[in-house]
């Protein structure tokens, strides 16, 4: 192979570089991987809507689209740049000049743009361009090259990093960084990793290429497996800090790191993982009910913090221990997501105490003897249908009030 130069040392230029120590950058892709999601197509107005919802709720980093794919992409990510207020304002682009140069225009009119420029570097992924190894780190080499002389905030993705050879993987990040990357993305691309392989991944990578411990490292997972969020904790761990992940975990196939599991996740158990993001918790609800609605995906009920019972309770022992201490069944408040209360679901497995208290709260305070008649009539009802509704409790007590 030809010699690569040695590009010289730069400084780093973008504060997110100093993201070191406690400190976890969030980088959300829902406007770029999310919507790769077949079916997940988002309009303009709805791009910038979400756009202006993350940089809101304090994201560091907004991958915004990728500005060769359409005209739409180009322009949804230009009008987002420009209005960007706090976040990093990302595009992405493949390993070639045209797309970073296309990308560079679009990303341009951010306070702080980025441009994050990717190849397949596994294997299979290398036969698809067919380059050799040499043939592809030269190419590497110079498009990293390029977009640093475009932008001082370069990430550099090794796509499929997770079935690269392990001696390829140091050579091309070592040359990335040599290039002027300020952020070296490690993807698992197809959600193959298993969580401590991910740590492992990362504490190698920062200890054995040069020059890593001037970069930040990144990590982005699939859910394949259903092990993106652990495996993106667990580089976290092992020295990653920038996670990338979307809202309610949309993305290609089984989807991305959800952005809610990781920021609570974080807050919840920072006794055992003591690394901040700079996200407001409370914003998730919100956020996660209009990318459902705008990408058409609803979220599924049992999904963790952000599904439909995420914070409800029916069976009567749970809704006992939550009437007396909600610590009992849940580990979160639900204002810390942005939810008002949690939700006593009254249904067959609903015990008397909650059925009390529901009843307190529609304005009837029974007494025993009432309310055992009314529990009797309920049960049978609860077995007829799915859940009652207080529609359902009132036509109860109205019929009980008639028989008397
Ligand atoms: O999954 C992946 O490898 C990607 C890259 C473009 C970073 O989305
Ligand atoms: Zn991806």
């Amino acid at each position: 192979m030809t010699d690569i130069p040695t590009a010289e040392a730069r400084p780093a230029a973008d504060p997110e570089t100093a993201a070191k120590g406690d400190r976890v950058l969030i980088f959300d892709t829902t406007l770029r991987d999310g919507e790769q999601s077949p079916g997940a197509t988002m309009s303009h107005a709805e791009k910038l809507e979400i756009a202006e919802m993350l940089d809101d709720m304090g994201v560091d980093i907004i991958e915004a689209g990728f500005p060769i794919a359409s005209e739409g992409d180009f322009n949804a990510v230009s009008e987002i740049a420009r209005r960007s207020r706090s976040a990093t304002i990302c595009g992405l682009a493949r390993a070639n000049l045209k797309d970073i140069d296309r990308c560079w225009e679009a990303v341009k009119h951010a306070r702080s743009p980025r441009i994050h420029t990717f190849i397949g570097t596994s294997p299979l992924h290398r036969a698809i361009p067919n380059l050799d190894q040499d043939q592809m780190a030269e190419r590497i080499h110079e498009t990293v090259t390029h977009a640093r002389n475009l932008c001082d905030n370069v990430q550099w993705s090794p796509m499929d990093a997770t079935r690269t050879e392990w001696d390829y993987l140091c050579r091309v990040v070592e040359i990335a960084i040599k290039a002027g990357a300020t952020t070296i993305n490690v993807p698992d691309t197809v959600g193959y990793t298993a969580p401590v392989e991910s740590a492992e991944l990362i504490r190698r990578l920062i200890e054995v290429v040069p020059g890593a411990e001037d970069v930040v490292f990144a990590t982005h997972c699939h859910n394949d497996l259903g092990l993106a969020t652990a495996n993106s904790l667990a580089a976290v761990a092992g020295g990653a800090r920038q996670v990338e992940c979307t809202i309610n975990g949309l993305g290609e196939r089984a989807g991305n790191t959800a952005l809610e599991e990781i920021v609570m996740a974080l807050k919840v158990r920072s006794d055992i993982m003591p690394w901040t993001t700079g996200v407001d918790s409370r914003k998730i609800m919100g956020i996660s009910r209009r990318v459902a609605t705008v990408s058409g995906f609803p979220v599924q009920f049992n999904k963790a913090i952000v599904g439909k019972n995420a914070f409800a309770h029916e069976s009567g022992i749970h809704q006992d221990g939550m009437l007396k201490n909600a610590e009992t069944f849940e580990i979160m408040r639900p204002e810390d997501v942005g939810l008002t209360a949690t939700s006593l679901v009254m249904g067959k497995h609903s015990g008397r105490a909650a059925l009390r208290a529901k009843l307190k709260e529609l304005g009837f305070e029974l007494a025993d003897n009432q309310l055992a008649d009314l529990f009797v009539r309920f049960k049978a009802l609860a077995d007829r249908k799915k859940e009652v509704y207080d529609e359902d409790l009132l036509a109860l007590v109205q019929q009980g009030e008639d028989v008397e």
